[in-house]
């Protein structure tokens, strides 16, 4: 008992978190320790949410005979439905990629299964309160706290094991509020269309219900991406070039704070706060139960799918892609947005008579909105068709192909991240700036071909930054954002996938990833990568995803969350923590 007391002590006498958090050795509670709470206790935690407290069986144990969830017929379903983002959306634990669960119970019969790699219990929360009375449980009894969505997450930030997890899957509502929005405890009305939408709500969900009223918000492009996640990590948009980053949207927040106060935050109500929560990554200030967020009218689009392709036997192969890719700012600034893929080599997507099955170059699925020439692409890419024409005479291919949508829900439908779920990947990601992109070629080429040296021989290059980024006006003057962002045309990343159970495959797929970027490191030394996309081992992690915003992101979570009762990585303030060999979170 002496470490606890003199903890109190120290606390008492305002000598403050930096002393006390300094013991080393002390860990958060975990299952079978003695610290952890009785049966009975959870018990009563369970009567206060009235009965919404969960203790999942692993989703994959219904694979497993000896697990008492097993049930082939429900196996061979889990095993069907777990490559959706679907599923794991919807269950209370589960996440999309593998990893993240430490492979602990793999759908699969051959493998071992155990609910070690997931939360211990979960709080299925429907309003704020239940939030915060997971949040108290969590601090009182030094419990790991985790917070799910629907485990949308790269960086595997929504699954902890041994933990008490608040799922905030049910804070869904979605409301309009057309026309103005009265900012809570201030009185300051601000003019324009906005959605009042729950921490929990899905992408798609909102997007529907922005329809309803030809309005669209800035948001993902999986229909499964949890707003809280996404608007925390800054949120990229194929609408953000043109309206700012989610971040940048938001007018106001409901959040449970680590301390347990349900707090709204706004640019006049615990500004420092709203600022943080607005970039400043997810799980580390506080659960996001309600957000408004400003809505646009929605878009006609034009929908461009672009194709620049060569024999990826050509010498001219980086050449081409690095010539395409200087012109991105260029497109930027004449409307064009979205999400390409350059390569050296890769099979093509669409079977076409004449086309190789294997090609090198670029290919693009951007927008262009609320265009009235029917001419505005055709005239962007006929300066860029001519150069390449000249340089390489009848060894490219070009192609556009036009369709046109009513509303930006309209192309979503059609042209949303239809990814799979379940197997393990890490990324690694770097925003390219206008310098970059169109300053030192050789250089910018040297560092593309490295970039595409791993097994994807590709990389991303994603049109998501550029003015509406640029010159976004946050509410409040500024938010959390990585000032990378600022400065940004081009969201660049590529990806390394790894089997389970095998450290060495896991281990050269982040060997492989650190290396790729690091001549894109070189060439941006003031730059910075995406949170929510983004390589979890990055060496200057602080710099890289929150640069010169970093400093006063410490502070305020030192201040909101002195005893780290949120703790993630790579996460602002997680420097005093760390994740054991055998799973436990413990003081450095
Ligand atoms: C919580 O209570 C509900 C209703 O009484 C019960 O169905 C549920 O199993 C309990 N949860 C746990 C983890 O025991
Ligand atoms: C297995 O699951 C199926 C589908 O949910 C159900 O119909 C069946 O009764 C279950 N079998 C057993 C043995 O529980
Ligand atoms: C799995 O079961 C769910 C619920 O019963 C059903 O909606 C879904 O279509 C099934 N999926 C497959 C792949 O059978
Ligand atoms: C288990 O079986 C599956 C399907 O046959 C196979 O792909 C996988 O490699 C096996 N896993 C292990 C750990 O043996
Ligand atoms: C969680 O709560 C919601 C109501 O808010 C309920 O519909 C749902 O069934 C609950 N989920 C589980 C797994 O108990
Ligand atoms: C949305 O736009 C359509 C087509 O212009 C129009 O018919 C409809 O009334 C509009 N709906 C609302 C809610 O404004
Ligand atoms: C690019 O130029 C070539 C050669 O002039 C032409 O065949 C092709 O149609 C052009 N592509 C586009 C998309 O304009
Ligand atoms: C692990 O993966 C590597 C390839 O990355 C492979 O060579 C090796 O055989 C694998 N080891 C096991 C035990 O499967
Ligand atoms: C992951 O699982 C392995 C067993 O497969 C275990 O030894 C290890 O401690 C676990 N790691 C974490 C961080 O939970």
């Amino acid at each position: 008992m002496l470490v606890p007391r003199f903890q109190l002590l120290l606390s008492l006498t305002g000598i403050g978190s930096g002393l006390h958090t300094s013991i080393p050795g002390t860990c958060k509670s975990y299952p079978g320790t003695p610290s952890w709470p009785s049966a009975a206790t959870w018990a009563a935690l369970n009567q206060t949410l009235d009965g919404r407290l969960l203790q999942p069986p692993p989703p994959g144990a219904v694979c497993h005979p000896g697990q008492p969830t097993y049930n082939a017929s429900q196996c061979a379903n889990v095993t069907e439905e777990w490559k959706t983002y679907d599923f794991h959306a919807a269950n209370p634990i589960s996440v999309m990629w593998d990893k993240f669960d430490n492979f602990t119970c793999l759908p699969e019969q051959n493998t071992t299964c155990s609910p070690a790699g997931y939360p211990a219990y979960v709080v299925n929360a429907s309003c704020a309160e239940h939030v915060k009375i997971g949040i108290d449980f969590a601090r009182k009894y030094n419990i790991r706290l985790n917070v799910k969505n629907t485990g949308h997450d790269y960086l595997g930030r929504s699954n902890s094991p041994g933990s008490l997890s608040i799922w905030t899957h049910h804070l869904n509502k979605i409301t309009y509020n057309e026309g103005q929005f009265k900012l809570q405890g201030s009185g300051k009305v601000i003019s324009g269309n906005s959605f009042t939408v729950g921490g929990g709500s899905q992408m798609y969900d909102i997007y529907a219900a922005a329809d309803k009223h030809n309005q669209t918000i800035v948001g993902g492009g999986a229909k499964s991406v949890g707003v809280g996640g996404y608007i925390t990590g800054g949120g990229h948009s194929i609408l953000a070039p043109r309206h700012g980053l989610a971040a940048d949207n938001v007018w106001e927040m409901e959040i449970v704070t680590p301390g347990g106060d349900i707090l709204t935050v706004n640019e006049d109500r615990h500004p420092d706060l709203f600022w943080a929560m607005r970039g400043g990554g997810g799980s580390t200030f506080g659960i996001i139960t309600s957000a408004t967020l400003k809505s646009y009218p929605s878009p006609k689009v034009t929908g461009v799918t672009i194709m620049i392709i060569t024999d990826p036997k050509e010498s001219f192969v980086f050449d081409l892609i690095t010539y395409i890719v200087s012109q991105m700012p260029s497109l930027m600034k004449q409307g064009f947005s979205g999400y390409n893929i350059i390569t050296k080599d890769m099979e093509i997507p669409i079977q076409e008579p004449g086309i190789p099955d294997r090609v090198a170059g670029f290919m693009g699925k951007c927008i262009l909105q609320d265009v009235d020439d029917p001419e505005a692409v055709s005239k962007a890419f006929h300066p860029i068709n001519e150069t390449i024409q000249k340089r390489w005479p009848n060894r490219v291919q070009f192609y556009t192909t036009l369709e046109q949508y009513d509303s930006f829900l309209a192309w979503f439908d059609k042209n949303y991240d239809t990814n799979q779920a379940g197997g393990s990947l890490y990324l690694v990601s770097r925003l390219l700036d206008g310098e970059v992109l169109t300053g030192n070629t050789e250089a910018l080429k040297n560092a593309l071909q490295v970039g595409m040296s791993g097994s994807s021989r590709s990389m991303e290059a994603f049109m998501v930054g550029g003015k509406g980024v640029q010159e976004a006006t946050p509410r409040g003057g500024s938010n959390a954002v990585n000032p990378a962002w600022r400065t940004a045309y081009v969201h660049a990343l590529n990806g390394e996938p790894f089997g389970p159970f095998n450290k060495s495959e896991e281990q050269r797929a982040k060997e492989i990833l650190e290396r790729e970027f690091q001549p894109l490191r070189d060439l941006t030394p003031r730059g910075g990568a995406y949170i929510n996309e983004a390589f979890p081992f990055e060496k200057d992690w602080q710099q890289t995803f929150w640069g010169s915003n970093y400093a006063k992101l410490l502070k305020i979570k030192r201040r909101v969350d002195p005893t780290d009762v949120f703790w993630c990585s790579p996460c602002v303030g997680n420097e005093r923590w760390q994740v054991r060999q055998d799973g436990r979170l413990c003081k450095i």
